[in-house]
């Protein structure tokens, strides 16, 4: 599949649930087609969000979206389906919660799906090394996942080299995303960095105006994919 880089995906956890319609909407009409979806199941991270049912209903409002499903729970194998049922995308599943990762990567191409490994911040990115050509993404996780608006963990920019220093040693192509306390500020330096897909929640659905705000934090990565060598 191929992407205009860098893509914003704004994520649905900061939006306001009794307008999600309208808040999809509002984020499309500044031309991204990403919507980060975080799945949450009281387990591996200490909060609960939502499940299938509201993807599908995502997938409903949004035809055209591209749909970022992130599970942040414990056995993800047991829902793959599920998720890929109603309408993602890309799923991505935890290094942390999965003992066979090739087995559970390739159960996600098998329903259709793009799929990514997320790392936690106290996570190396080497130990991911093996499965480096079975994945289409990875996310570098620069919170502790389980809740919006946390401050960005600055040593997330040493694993982002790294990873980058990784991705051209293995003539790989995989897109690198980050999540979790992206915002106008850093988002020029997370490009130049090498990042392709920037999570914001937060960052996008607090605003006044949500799609200016996505223009802008578009507008901002695009500056930095110039400086990215
Ligand atoms: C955190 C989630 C993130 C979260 C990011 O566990 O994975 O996607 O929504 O929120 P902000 O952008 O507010 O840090
Ligand atoms: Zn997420």
């Amino acid at each position: 599949m191929n992407f205009k880089i860098p893509i914003v995906a704004p994520s649905l956890l900061a939006a306001d649930y009794t307008r999600l319609g309208d808040e999809i909407s509002d984020c499309l009409k500044a031309d991204t087609r990403w919507i980060h979806c975080d799945i949450m199941d009281g387990h591996f991270v200490p909060n609960i969000s939502y499940g299938p049912d509201v993807v599908a209903a995502v997938r409903r409002a949004a035809p055209e979206a591209f749909l970022d499903v992130h599970l942040m729970i414990e056995n993800p194998d047991q829902f793959i389906e599920a998720f890929s049922d109603a309408g993602a995308d890309l799923i991505s599943v935890h290094y942390e919660t999965c003992p066979h990762l090739h087995s559970t990567l390739q159960n996600i191409h098998y329903h259709g799906c793009m799929s990514g490994i997320a790392i936690n911040p106290g996570t190396s990115v080497e130990l991911i090394e093996p499965v480096l050509n079975y994945l289409d993404l990875v996310l570098l996780m620069s919170v502790n996942p389980g809740f919006g608006g946390q401050s960005f963990i600055e040593e997330s920019y040493e694993k982002l080299r790294r990873l980058v220093a990784m991705r051209r040693d293995h003539k790989s192509d995989f897109l690198i995303e980050i999540d979790g306390g992206v915002s106008l500020k850093n988002i020029h330096k997370l490009v130049e960095s090498g990042v392709d897909v920037l999570v914001v929640g937060s960052g996008v659905f607090k605003a006044d105006d949500v799609t200016q705000r996505v223009k802008d934090l578009q507008e901002k990565a695009n500056l930095g994919r110039k400086d990215f060598v």
